[in-house]
């Protein structure tokens, strides 16, 4: 949360800063600021709202030439989302600005112990504490960075911070604990960002700064230190190979449409170099010295909890592992049980929620094994993790999570089929069906997605009325009910319910009436006749049901929702977009954000 850019180099920096706070904008859009130094002055403008209300104030302004700055985009946390909250935030004196995103937990006792020598506050954000903590420290007999490293020492909490000296006006200083922070390399210039997408037009070779330390960077040097010792640190350049159009919408109205489009690359993307040459069994070489676990515990929150729980199915009865799925924001602060021949499957698109590194640290200081599944190379998780499983779903920037899920999805299916083929619970036959059904997916996919979202176009103005809705589905259906149900309340904000078909008559049945809809995940599986069931005593209420189904659904309902049918489990991959275009085109429809839903942020890296 919070998207934080730092620019040295020979380019006029504030184009660079706001084009770089563009890409990072899912982060946090309540407030955005730049900082730089021209004339001999430091200039910090600010502006309440989104991106481009800053970029209008900026247009008003004269032409910058500083090539050196600091850029900030805002999701709040502590202190209204008003232009005083902005960041950045500067040190009475004026010399130093700084942008920060992480949560400074102790910063009332730092304020206060401030106040007492006779500072003065101008905004009621932790962040404004730590850029005077550093200002007081900062004396004539020591070095500006050594007066950051001492202030980080006494800071609990997260940060990932970049600091502006006035006195020396092509320097930068930036550390992180908790918060991402990537360094870019490139030629005469040098930057600092949340994540990748933000200089990725200019460099693809990064640097990924570790918890604990701090680099200063200029345009033509930079160097990693320890930030308590000040000891300094070799650090490996990786060059990234995502292209700079993976992170553009490409023609599309927003990321999160083109997202899901994007789902039968991802799909192939996924399975490329994962199967053997036959194309007969999966191979995780990842996962080759790793033990079987004879109990699972994936931990993960919002989506990725529901790619979880959609697992769970999948590795129980395919690999014989029982599976616990834990949200993981409960799971830190609970006592769990952990046996050694455990391990914690840790799944997040981002790798830096900060509740799922919580609880993976957790089971890390109980001795069990963490296993990844994350999409950002170079992401807490991916690092923290005894071994990593990358979801190859390529930059995922609308904040609604889509074609991540589906990458989970995908990766899920083929570790459920290697440690079944290990453990020798899988019968071959169900192997090899799966294997050929996913290599089929891409194509089905790519021709049916135009006609779903043409479909779900079709169904909107009828149901764009309802205030709330209920998302049915039981076994492997019912997590999808979750998402589509998560997935419409986050971007149309229409209340809906994710419910297990079956859980119905045990309370919620009560809610249904005719403005009440309910959206029914009805495919053609083991649990259909169930299925059905349930939603007849839906219609004997009165309930208007849109059936996502098969040909050949027996139910007349309101609206029937065919999609084609493929292999077992695989059906997944088709019920999933349906319930993103649906959310989608509801969104569209009633004029809201999609790719910016209120109150939300693409990484939560605060608890
Ligand atoms: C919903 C959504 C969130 C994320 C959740 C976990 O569309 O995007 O619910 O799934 O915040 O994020 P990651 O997977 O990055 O850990």
């Amino acid at each position: 949360m919070c998207g934080i850019i730092g620019y040295a180099g020979h380019r006029p920096a504030v184009p660079v800063i706001v084009e770089g706070l563009k890409r990072l904008e899912y982060r946090g859009y309540d407030s955005a600021g730049v900082a730089f130094i021209q004339h001999k002055a430091m200039h910090v403008i600010r502006a309440e709202g989104k991106l481009s209300e800053l970029e209008c104030r900026l247009n008003g302004c004269e032409v910058f030439h500083a090539t050196t700055g600091l850029g900030h985009t805002r999701w709040a946390t502590h202190g209204l989302p008003v232009e005083r909250n902005a960041h950045p935030h500067r040190d009475p004196g004026g010399r130093l600005v700084l942008v920060h995103n992480g949560i400074i937990e102790n910063y009332l006792p730092l304020k206060e112990q401030l106040l007492k020598k006779g500072r003065t506050f101008q905004s009621e954000t932790d962040s404004e504490v730590l850029v005077q903590l550093i200002a007081e420290l900062w004396t004539p007999d020591i070095s500006l960075l050594q007066a950051f490293s001492e202030a980080l020492k006494h800071v609990d909490g997260t940060y990932a911070v970049a600091l502006l000296n006035m006195d020396d006006p092509n320097r930068i200083w930036a550390a992180r604990k908790s918060s991402p922070l990537l360094l870019g390399v490139g030629v005469g210039e040098n930057f600092v960002a949340s994540d990748i997408p933000a200089f990725l037009g200019y460099t693809r070779d990064v640097v990924f700064l570790e918890d604990n330390e701090l680099v200063e960077l200029s345009p033509m040097d930079w160097q990693v230190y320890d930030t308590a010792t000040l000891e300094p640190l070799e650090k490996e350049i990786h060059h990234i190979t995502w292209d700079f159009q993976a992170a553009q919408k490409g023609g599309y109205r927003h990321f999160m449409l083109k997202e899901i489009f994007e789902q039968p690359t991802v799909i192939s993307n996924c399975l490329a170099g994962r199967l053997d040459a036959k194309n007969r069994t999966v191979s995780l070489p990842e996962l080759d010295n790793l033990d079987i676990p004879e109990q699972l515990q994936i931990v993960a929150c919002g989506t990725s909890y529901h790619a979880g729980l959609w697992g769970q199915y999948l590795l129980e009865s395919w690999a014989g592992i029982p599976v616990r799925v834990e949200i993981a924001s409960e799971f830190r602060y609970r006592s769990p049980i952990f046996k050694p021949t455990d391990m914690i499957l840790a799944i997040s698109q981002s790798g830096e929620t900060a509740d799922t590194l919580a609880g993976m640290r957790l089971a890390k200081e109980h001795g069990v094994p963490v296993l990844g599944l994350c999409n950002v190379v170079g992401s807490s998780v991916a690092r923290e993790a005894a071994s990593v499983i990358h979801t190859q779903a390529g930059p995922e920037i609308s904040v609604a999570s889509t074609k991540a899920m589906c990458s989970q999805l995908v990766l899920l299916t083929l570790l459920a089929l290697y440690w079944g083929r290990r453990k020798q619970t899988l019968p071959q036959h169900v192997e090899s069906s799966v294997i050929a059904g996913l290599l089929s997916l891409p194509q089905i996919l790519e021709s049916e997605l135009p006609r779903m979202r043409s479909t779900a176009q079709e169904l909107i103005p009828e149901y764009s009325t309802a205030r709330s809705f209920f998302y049915l589905g039981r076994g492997l259906a019912f997590p999808l009910a979750l998402e589509g149900a998560l997935k419409l309340k986050e971007i149309s904000y229409i209340h809906a319910e994710g419910y297990a078909a079956g859980e119905m008559k045990h309370g919620p049945i009560a809610l249904i009436e005719p403005e009440f809809p309910t959206f029914a995940l009805a495919l053609n599986d083991e649990l259909l006749s169930k299925t059905i069931s349930n939603l007849v005593e839906v219609q004997a209420r009165n309930g208007k049901i849109i059936s996502l189904c098969h040909p050949g659904f027996g139910l007349d309902v309101e609206h029937a929702w065919e999609i084609p049918q493929v292999y077992g489990p695989l059906n997944t991959f088709l019920a999933l977009p349906a319930l993103q275009l649906f959310a989608y085109e509801m969104a569209v429809y009633l004029g809201k954000d999609v790719d910016q839903p209120r109150n939300l942020a693409k990484s939560v890296t605060v608890e």
